[in-house]
């Protein structure tokens, strides 16, 4: 497989910053013992994590904006290209030492995701896809579940800990889609359950209430396998979407006409 060099762009970046938090994890669980506990560390590696990403990226085409988790928005010259960078997402797992965390970047081109890569420092799972170049996993081409049947469906969702106004309404679309699936998975990384639908290891995916930084790589992941992206009405996936629904194209329509029956609470 021939990267191009956006993507090399990309890969060199996340992979620079990779080793950094790989690293940071190695000393989590000597903290967890600590009276004080890992919180601080967790965020100093979070920071660090962001600034080589944005350091990285910025030197190659130093003329497109960002939008980052931490720092925020920052305007390019070039108004037709903005990075998406989460530069650890999964931060609560990684803070309780749970070996499932990503780093996630993504381009932004004419207001739609164009670009995306998606590590899992701790596997060494490379998840990569390009518009309209297919998506990779370790140089292995992606393509999302062929299952057909809801009820055969292992789907993933995610709920932000700080989101305690949506609790009721996310139990209430647990019990459904528990009733109506194989099961559910709530696995803590948006990007990497992105990343697990492009690779058919769960067979959709959805949540309320994401930043693009969460989820923007895992979307062009995700329609690079083959697969759909929208948001629970139904309405194709955009830049400013407030729900997120991901699956292969037999179960997508099902999947997100069972969510959204759910109704708000
Ligand atoms: C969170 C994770 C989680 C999702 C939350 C996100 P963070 O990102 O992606 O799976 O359910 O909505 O906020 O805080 O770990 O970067
Ligand atoms: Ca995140």
């Amino acid at each position: 497989m021939i990267r191009s060099p956006l993507m090399t762009v990309m890969v060199d970046a996340v992979l620079k910053a990779a080793k950094g938090l790989r690293r940071d994890f190695g000393e989590i669980e000597n903290l967890q013992v600590s009276r004080k506990g890992p919180g601080d560390f967790v965020s100093i590696a979070d920071h660090k994590s962001e600034k080589i990403l944005h350091e990285a990226l910025l030197k190659a085409r130093p003329d497109f904006g960002f939008v980052m988790e931490e720092s925020g928005i920052i305007e390019g010259k070039d108004t037709a290209n903005r990075w998406h960078i989460d530069p650890l997402d999964g931060t609560l797992n990684f803070l309780h030492g749970v070996p499932h965390f990503s780093i996630s970047v993504a381009l932004e081109r004419d207001g739609a995701y164009f670009a995306g890569v998606v590590y899992d420092p701790i596997k060494d799972e490379l998840f990569i896809a390009e518009k309209g170049k297919g998506a990779f996993l370790n140089n292995r081409r992606l393509r999302v579940s062929a299952r057909k049947d809801l009820a055969d469906c292992l789907v993933g969702t995610g709920i932000s800990p700080s989101a305690r106004a949506r609790f009721p309404q996310f139990m209430a679309e647990m019990t459904t889609m528990m009733d109506k699936t194989a099961s559910i998975r709530r696995l803590g990384s948006a990007a990497l359950d992105l990343a697990y639908v492009a690779s058919g290891r769960l067979d959709g995916f959805w949540e309320t209430g994401l930043n693009s930084w969460d989820v923007a790589a895992g979307v062009v992941l995700v329609r690079e396998a083959g697969g759909f992206v929208t948001d629970l009405q139904g309405q194709e996936y955009r830049v400013d979407s407030a729900s997120l629904v991901a699956a292969n194209t037999n179960i997508h329509k099902s999947l997100a006409q069972t969510v959204a029956a759910v109704g708000a609470r």
